[in-house]
């Protein structure tokens, strides 16, 4: 697909599929086994084979806004802590002390050093054992080869991102996805009865917000109208909202849609940054079991300044009370629908098209 991706094709990309009544359509049908939404095993593959071999966003860099700031959280079923050093330098380690397990860090917040709840073994921001109480106690110990196990981190496009086994797959190429200037507000998580593709295949296509969003999202949007862009196995839908249709009077290099649309990114494998008109959600879908699922949300503002947070806060409160409930009661009841033993395979047409790229490239990675 050329990449056609830039404010002036896309308000022009929009338009043209307006006039004419279709949409961005995909090559292929595709038909998935249910059976791979119902298996420990399978996500157990998808855990050790992707999850933990793609380099994957854990957090916005916002997340850990100055020297010795952390965050600790499981990603793909394991307990990491992030954290920033005196140098500035984003390190992940592994979070459990190296003396019998207790995890080093919980939630969020600043620290000078990492000192174990139990024992008080105490560690450096860059991982190293630095004390070791009553340590005649343990004749022999080499502090140096006793520091937090670091995972390997990167911070690029307005993110952290880790992996955490190898062999690694190579990264995306993807754009920017937070600016400095978007400010971290809230943090929030929840659970899901629900396997974690079936929630995301609700967050990128658009061929249900008329049906399942009669009163919240489709008086603004379009029925079945989204473009599709392809970054590697990764992704972005598009969701015009009507009031683009003002630019058809804007000349063609003047055409900013900023506000008149919403993107989502789709960040191989399990990660979406939503980028709505006043705020951006940058949602982890991190599986707990086959069929649940915890939903963990950063909300950013769009701009820097106090008037683009109460927007954001405006803005965030339709969406959540809302779109979001209704993609949930949906989400829930293909779960519970799967009980029933009515679908050997779930079939996803032209007009889910990021969907099907999606389960390509999750083959393609299991494979490897
Ligand atoms: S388990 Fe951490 S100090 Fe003992
Ligand atoms: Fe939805």
């Amino acid at each position: 697909m050329a990449a056609r991706t830039d404010d002036q094709s896309v308000a022009q990309r929009v338009l043209e599929h307006i006039e004419r009544g279709t949409t961005d359509v995909g090559a292929e049908v595709w038909r998935e086994p249910v059976a791979n939404y119902r298996s420990e095993q399978r996500l157990g593959l998808e855990l050790a084979r992707v999850f933990r071999r793609v380099p994957t966003p854990f957090c916005p860099s916002a997340s850990l806004p100055q020297p010795g700031s952390y965050l600790a959280r499981e990603a793909a079923g394991v307990p990491l802590v992030v954290v920033r050093g005196a140098d500035g330098k984003v390190r992940a380690f592994r979070n459990a002390c190296r003396h019998r397990g207790t995890q080093v860090a919980n939630g969020a917040g600043c620290a000078k050093s990492f000192v174990c709840p139990y024992h008080a073994w105490t560690y450096e921001l860059d991982g190293r054992l630095r004390h070791v109480p009553h340590e005649a106690g343990f004749p022999g110990l080499d502090k140096k080869t006793h520091g937090l196990v670091p995972v390997h981190a990167e911070e690029s496009l307005g993110l952290i991102w880790v992996t955490q086994d190898t062999p690694a797959i190579e990264p995306d190429q993807l754009p920017v996805l937070l600016r400095p200037e978007q400010q971290l507000y809230a943090a929030t998580e929840f659970e899901v009865a629900a396997n974690w593709k079936i929630l995301l295949e609700g967050f990128i296509e658009g061929y249900h917000i008329r049906f399942t969003h009669p009163e919240s999202f489709f008086p603004y949007g379009f029925d079945n109208l989204n473009l599709i862009d392809l970054y590697g196995r990764s992704g972005r839908i598009t969701y015009p909202f009507r009031r683009i249709k003002k630019l058809e009077s804007v000349p063609h290099g003047e055409r900013k849609v900023e506000g008149l649309l919403t993107y989502v990114y789709h960040v191989f494998p399990n990660v979406l940054i939503i980028t709505l008109s006043r705020h951006t959600n940058v949602v982890i879908l991190e599986p707990v079991s086959h069929d649940r699922t915890r939903q963990v949300t950063y909300t950013l503002t769009n701009d820097a300044g106090d008037e683009a947070l109460a927007a954001a806060k405006h803005d965030q409160d339709f969406v959540g009370n809302t779109g979001l409930v209704e993609d949930r009661a949906v989400v829930a009841s293909i779960q519970r629908g799967m009980q029933s033993g009515a679908n050997e395979v779930f079939t996803f047409g032209h007009y889910e098209s990021l969907i099907v790229h999606f389960h390509r490239s999750l083959n393609a990675v299991l494979s490897v």
